[in-house]
């Protein structure tokens, strides 16, 4: 195709009034596309996790891990990041000396990316990535795990973490704070920020604020009612 040939060609493409059909066409070819890119790539594995606990990757920044880092600092033992990704968190704790260090992750690649990442870095057998959806995972034996989910599933991971987590247990939560509890410790700026919390305190926080509700009452009690002025 010689360039007067070639720019008729695009003269009349422009020219051309795609129309409603093609509109919609266009539409729903790249509907499909992404549809089937989150599918296949980015969230294969999800078929059985209900779509509200669904929680897309995107990898914690490296200011992030070493504020996670930060807040690890004094424990040992083993460590458990739920929901790994590219198994970023798990090889730095590694290093840190948290052994075993283990990671679930539902995505196979990422699963597969970790493993290479790992064995890249020289700790292939060292540390573990499991296929397996976190909310099946029992946390009863875990001293220190770590956390970067979507705020949309942190009110139900804190009845999971409280419900199985022993009193010496730790968490740390990285970029969003676990809604209702008060951490022990903060981290970071912005969105590297990351929170510890310390079960036994949030246990004793809970506890007291239960206590506290029974001795003044529901909240509905103690309203207060503003006098009629007028
Ligand atoms: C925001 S990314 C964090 C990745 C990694 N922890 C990091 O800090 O770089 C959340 C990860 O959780 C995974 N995930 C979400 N729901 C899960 C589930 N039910 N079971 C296992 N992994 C899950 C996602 O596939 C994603 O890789």
């Amino acid at each position: 195709m010689d360039d007067d040939t070639s720019d008729e060609a695009f003269t009349e493409l422009r020219s051309r009034n795609l129309g409603g059909w093609g509109v919609a066409q266009i539409a729903v070819g790249t509907g499909l596309a992404v549809y089937a890119m989150w599918v296949g790539i980015l969230q294969p594995g999800f078929r059985k996790v209900p779509l509200r606990l669904q929680v897309p990757y995107i990898p914690a920044s490296k200011a992030q891990v070493q504020n996670v880092m930060t807040l690890l600092r004094g424990r040992k033992g083993d460590l458990v990041d739920l929901g790994s990704g590219d198994g970023r968190i798990v090889l730095e704790a590694y290093r840190h000396g948290f052994s075993p260090a283990v990671g679930y992750e539902l995505n196979p690649w990422l699963v597969r990316l970790a493993r290479f990442h790992a064995w890249r870095a020289g700790h292939h057998g060292k540390v573990s990535y499991r296929r397996e959806d976190l909310w099946k995972v029992d946390l009863t034996k875990c001293k220190n795990i770590t956390v970067f989910l979507a705020p949309s599933v942190l009110p139900l991971l804190q009845d999971k973490l409280k419900a199985e987590l022993s009193d010496d247990a730790l968490v740390v939560a990285g970029r969003f704070p676990l809604p209702d509890w008060s951490p022990c410790r903060v981290e970071g700026r912005g969105v590297d920020r990351a929170w510890a919390y310390n079960i036994q305190e949030q246990r004793t926080h809970t506890r007291q604020r239960d206590n506290s509700v029974v001795a003044t009452g529901s909240d509905a009690d103690n309203k207060v009612i503003p006098e009629n002025i007028s």
